[in-house]
């Protein structure tokens, strides 16, 4: 990665008549059946609004909390994301009933997908799901920056069968922050990092912590 990283990104494509689907991260906090925190859903409005305003017809996919071995759990249902979004939901992400319903949307018109990790196939990056998936998109757009370093059927499998396959404004502000911090840091250098998971963070941690310590002037 280097601060003049340039990936290929949903403003360099013509969207109208097409259907976009846009691979977000609206995994977000719940409480009593509704959204308790929606700063994620807040992150993905660009990117959505941008597609719809260029008459590209949106397909919205993301997966929501960790559903057991890829089954439909009720208490994982992206309903209260939809509602909170004022979009149609599609009972599944996958499948004859959804391909009817993206066939049904015109110019500027959105759908949000229901769970993807209610398939197994998602987290196994499963080349079966992939190809369901593909049947729903001619512009795969990945957004989902809190995701991005799963190698999932949506996150990853998606981009490689998918003819045009570009980052989302989230995602591109996302990687630049992250370019400039580990190729032109200010100094002097401090690095604060908050959120859970941090397991998964470790890699990170590490790359900014000998970073600081190797170019502190
Ligand atoms: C997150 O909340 O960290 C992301 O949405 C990824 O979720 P995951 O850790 O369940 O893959």
């Amino acid at each position: 990665m280097s601060a003049a990283i340039r990936l290929p990104s949903v403003a360099d494509l013509d969207l109208r008549g097409k259907r976009v689907f846009i691979r977000a991260d609206l995994n977000v906090p719940l409480e009593g059946g509704e959204v308790a925190d929606d700063s994620r859903i807040r992150a993905s409005l660009e990117t959505l609004a941008y597609v719809r305003g260029r008459g590209g017809r949106v397909v919205l996919a993301s997966h929501l909390g960790r559903p057991k071995a890829g089954l439909p759990e009720p208490k994982y249902s992206l309903a209260p994301v939809a509602r909170h979004m004022g979009l149609e939901l599609a009972p599944d992400c996958v499948g004859p009933e959804v391909e009817a319903r993206v066939a049904r949307l015109r110019d500027g018109d959105a759908i949000l997908l229901e769970n993807l990790r209610f398939h197994a196939g998602e987290e196994k990056n499963d080349p079966a799901f992939v190809a369901e998936l593909a049947k729903l998109c001619d512009v795969y757009v990945n957004d989902a920056f809190g995701t991005a370093h799963r190698a999932h059927a949506s996150t990853e499998g998606l981009a490689h069968v998918c003819r045009e396959a570009v980052a989302g404004f989230l995602l591109l502000r996302e990687v630049e922050a992250l370019a400039r911090v580990r190729d032109q840091p200010a100094h002097p250098y401090l690095c604060i990092l908050g959120g859970a998971k941090v397991s998964d963070k470790l890699d990170v941690l590490e790359q900014l912590a000998r970073l600081a310590r190797c170019r502190a002037p």
